[in-house]
């Protein structure tokens, strides 16, 4: 089968790597990609909003799948623009429909959601500009520091965690006075948890799911979790912490709500849900949805999954999933990301990289933000590979990802040294 894969990062790179080692797939292109990509498929030069471009490709191509990897398409309503469309609606699409992306699109709409299923989360409300004044006086109730969230997609920007209320007062006006453009229009103001936060994935069909290896990814640009949040900088899978007691939890509180809860309120949904998690004593709730895998976390979750994942994504087409079994690989899975100098702050892109020929069959190379350029690999955003590694502790994978880490080069490379850090014996 010839299947089109939508995206561009670290997370597609190693989307496609999986889906190219499939028994079942003939021809993989990638929409637009990036020089990791073009590696496992064909890039097309099709940006990623484009759905009428996208259909027409897909149409001519006669590709039978087509799996979509970030939010944006999906919050845009990829899912029904093929639904509705004469010529592609036979097409399956990986990911929920535009009612069910509305889980990571609108956080107003995943805490009512939680709320109506009785799914853990912090307490919240939600509040318009023109109440303000209410927004104070709730923001006032609680203890700090302050959660806010604006309500629409803010390019993983829109959460703000603030220590004093003057900081809640002035960054809440500023939400409401557009600093986030639309996405500002409601802000959630919510309790703030305490805990360790990990990611849990299933792959649904609307009806059954199957639990994809959980991780945990290192957010901070700085080694010890210090400075400011990044799109990711590391991640590691599995996560010591979340044994069988912990997950089983996750599943009867949080995932099986979650499935039932799209079902019951009659929203379609094929694809992943990512369960932002928080470990409150023992005890999971949710810090959010999203409607994808996540990144850098993919890098260390498809290298654990031993089943052919075009199988898993047919089945989710055919509404099989119920029928489906996924065999997990009991190592660890670890990567460092790579990133730009100046990153998540103000950073220059075409950077030349060099040593990606030096380095080692053991480790596993996904490129986040690459371009070729004149035949070479260049810098092509904030972060640019993910190096990582798969091998029978969290220790030893690690070795393997900053050995090679540090064999691959270009101006103003910057990873951190202590992915899971937190993690090791001895730390809590
Ligand atoms: P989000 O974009 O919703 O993932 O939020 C970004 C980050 O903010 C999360 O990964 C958490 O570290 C933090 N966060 C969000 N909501 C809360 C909360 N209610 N309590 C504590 N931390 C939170
Ligand atoms: N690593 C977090 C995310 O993909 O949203």
């Amino acid at each position: 089968m010839k299947i089109l894969l939508i995206g561009a990062g670290g997370r597609e790179h190693a989307l496609a790597w999986k889906i190219s080692q499939s028994k079942a797939v003939r021809k993989l292109y990638i929409a637009p990609g990036n020089a990791g990509t073009a590696q496992a498929g064909t890039n097309v030069a099709i940006e990623t909003g484009d759905f009428a471009a996208l259909g027409k490709f897909v149409s001519a191509n006669a590709v039978d799948m087509v799996v979509v990897g970030l939010e944006n398409p999906l919050v845009n309503g990829i899912v029904d623009y093929f639904g509705e469309h004469p010529e592609l609606r036979r097409i399956p699409v990986i990911g929920p429909s535009k009612a069910g992306a509305q889980l990571e699109g609108s956080k107003d709409f995943a805490k009512k959601f939680m709320m109506r299923h009785r799914i853990p989360t912090a307490a919240y409300r939600t509040f318009r500009a023109e109440e303000e004044a209410d927004a104070q006086t709730f923001i006032r109730s609680l203890q700090p520091p302050y959660v806010l969230k604006a309500d629409g997609l803010a390019a993983g920007k829109g959460v703000l965690i603030v220590s004093s209320l003057e900081e809640a007062f002035r960054e809440l006006h500023e939400m409401f006075s557009g600093k986030f453009g639309t996405a500002g229009n409601k802000v959630v103001v919510e309790e703030f948890l305490s805990g360790v936060e990990l990611s849990v994935f299933a792959l649904t069909d609307g009806k059954d799911y199957l639990i994809l290896p959980e991780a945990k990814d290192y957010k901070r640009i700085g080694e010890g979790d210090t400075g400011p949040n990044t799109g990711g900088m590391g991640a590691v899978s599995p996560v010591p912490f979340a044994d069988k007691t912990f997950m089983d939890k996750v599943e009867s509180g949080i995932i099986r709500p979650t499935v039932e809860g799209l079902s019951k309120d009659g929203i379609p949904y094929k694809g992943f849900i990512f369960f932002g998690l928080i470990n409150v004593g023992g005890e999971p709730a949710v810090i959010e949805y999203n409607v994808r895998l996540g990144d850098p976390e993919t890098e260390v979750v498809l290298p654990r999954i031993e089943t052919d994942i075009v199988e898993l994504f047919q089945a989710v087409a055919d509404g099989n999933i119920g029928g489906k079994s996924i065999r997990i690989r009991q190592q660890t899975a670890a990567t460092v990301m790579l990133v730009s100098g100046g990153y998540p702050e103000a950073y220059e892109k075409g950077k030349i990289i060099t040593g990606l020929d030096e380095t080692g069959d053991d480790c596993l190379i996904f490129h986040a933000g690459t371009a070729l350029k004149d035949g070479r690999t260049v810098t092509a955003g904030g972060r640019v590979i993910a190096v990582g590694a798969l091998a029978e502790s969290m220790e030893a994978a690690l070795a393997v990802s900053k050995r090679n880490a540090g064999i691959i080069r270009f101006d103003g490379k910057h990873y951190r040294r202590d992915i899971g850090f937190d993690l090791t014996q001895g730390h809590r």
